[in-house]
């Protein structure tokens, strides 16, 4: 089964948790596409919701699909946020950022009731920062001071590009991807970035999550976060 397939399986079982009247946080990528699409369908067909975008690119599918959007100023408080990852682990921790929407993301996380995470089968590790580096958001100024600083936490990090220029964030700010062998202590890692002058934040998600639906080529599977 190819991985939209399984993606937009994962994506359609997640919005049946929205309910009537929430405000509703919106992920980003290509697994957050498929659940927008079933949204707006939703939307569509009379579900009262407001969204709560975490991209200008969510932004842009959403008013395409007809889903309102609201900001944090006018909805501080949100009932259900579902986004996507580029990695999960057993613990239900994620490696967030791949699409260079980490400190939205973050920020919407946080002003959540609940965390539902969509992703197919290939976004589960035993170990997080064993597939994926870790993308660290940082101010332009200085990036090279920081940087350095980052070099001594991970192995090495590359700055992030796009068409050949530094790749730019919603917010203005540089990406680098920082590269580990293995991040076992996830929550002590995220502290340590986020402490560095320079860094905005760490695409490091740690005990945030309620449940992963994750599409596999056996179905649709569920795992909740364990007490
Ligand atoms: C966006 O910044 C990311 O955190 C995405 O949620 C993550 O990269 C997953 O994206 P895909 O669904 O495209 O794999």
């Amino acid at each position: 089964m190819d991985k939209e397939r399984l993606k937009r399986m994962a994506a359609e079982i997640a919005v049946e948790e929205i309910q009537p009247g929430e405000i509703v946080g919106l992920g980003t990528g290509s697994t957050v596409r498929h659940v927008l699409l079933a949204l707006g369908k939703k939307v569509r067909d009379g579900l009262n919701i407001v969204g709560i975008a975490t991209s200008k690119q969510t932004e842009e599918i959403s008013a395409e699909q007809g889903i309102p959007l609201s900001t944090l100023a006018e909805c501080p408080r949100i009932d259900l946020t579902i986004d996507g990852a580029d990695e999960i682990d057993a613990n239900l921790n994620l490696i967030k950022g791949g699409g260079g929407a980490l400190v939205r993301e973050k920020i919407i996380a946080h002003a959540s009731k609940r965390l539902i995470i969509v992703a197919d089968e290939s976004k589960l590790v035993p170990i997080l920062g064993t597939t994926f580096s870790l993308p660290v958001e940082v101010l332009p100024f200085g990036w090279e001071v920081t940087q350095t600083a980052i070099n001594r936490i991970c192995n090495e990090s590359t700055l992030r590009q796009s068409s050949e220029k530094p790749f730019v964030s919603d917010n203005g700010n540089f990406i680098l991807d920082c590269h580990f062998e293995a991040i076992r202590q996830p929550a002590q890692i995220e502290l340590q970035l986020n402490n560095l002058p320079g860094v905005v934040e760490n695409g490091l998600f740690v005990d945030r999550v309620e449940k992963v639906i994750i599409g596999t080529t056996s179905g649709v599977k569920t795992q909740k976060v364990k007490l």
